[in-house]
C-alpha cells in the first residue's frame, strides 16, 4: 500500500480499575487534530466513506465493537480489520477510502488534519484514478 497507511499501535495503561489509551498529536499521530468526529448507530450492511481526501489525513479507531476500512491506492486494496480501542489506522492524504462490516454496537473514532471542507473530497472513482495516474 503506497503513501505509508499503517496501523500505529498506541499506549495503553492496563489497570484493574479499567484500561486507558492515549492519542497525542505528532507523539503518537504524524499531525495535528483539527477535527473529531465519530460514526456510530450503523445499519449492518451499510457502508460509509467510498471517497478520497485530497489534503486530509485521518487516524481511525474501533473505540467499541468493529468494522474494516479498506484502502485503496489506485493500484491495490488493503482492508485492515479495527476491533481493539489501544490501535489505530493513519490514513494520508489520497487514498480511496470505504468503511464496512460495521459489527452491532460499533463506534469509529475519527481524528482529522484539517477543518471540514466539502472541496477536499473526491466522491468520483475515475476522478481519483486520474489524479493518482497524474501524480
Ligand atoms: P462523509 O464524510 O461523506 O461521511 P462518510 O465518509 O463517513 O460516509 O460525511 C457525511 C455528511 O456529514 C456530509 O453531508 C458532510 C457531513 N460532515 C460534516 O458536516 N462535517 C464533517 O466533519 C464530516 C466528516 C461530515
Amino acid at each position: 500500500m503506497g503513501n505509508k497507511a499503517k496501523i500505529i499501535d498506541l499506549p495503553k495503561i492496563l489497570d484493574k480499575r479499567g484500561n486507558l489509551s492515549i492519542i497525542e498529536e505528532f507523539k503518537n499521530i504524524p499531525f495535528k487534530i483539527k477535527r473529531t468526529y465519530w460514526i456510530y448507530d450503523v445499519p449492518g450492511g451499510e457502508a460509509r466513506g467510498g471517497h478520497a481526501y485530497k489534503e486530509n489525513q485521518e487516524f481511525i479507531v474501533a473505540l467499541s465493537g468493529s468494522f474494516d476500512v479498506v484502502l485503496d491506492d489506485g493500484r491495490e486494496k488493503k482492508t485492515f480489520h479495527m476491533n481493539r480501542s489501544y490501535y489505530g489506522l493513519y490514513v494520508p492524504k489520497g487514498l480511496w477510502r470505504e468503511m464496512n462490516n460495521f459489527s452491532t454496537n460499533s463506534l469509529a473514532l475519527i481524528l482529522a488534519s484539517t477543518p471540514y471542507n466539502a472541496d477536499d473530497y473526491i466522491y468520483d472513482y475515475l476522478e481519483f484514478k486520474k489524479m493518482i495516474d497524474n501524480g
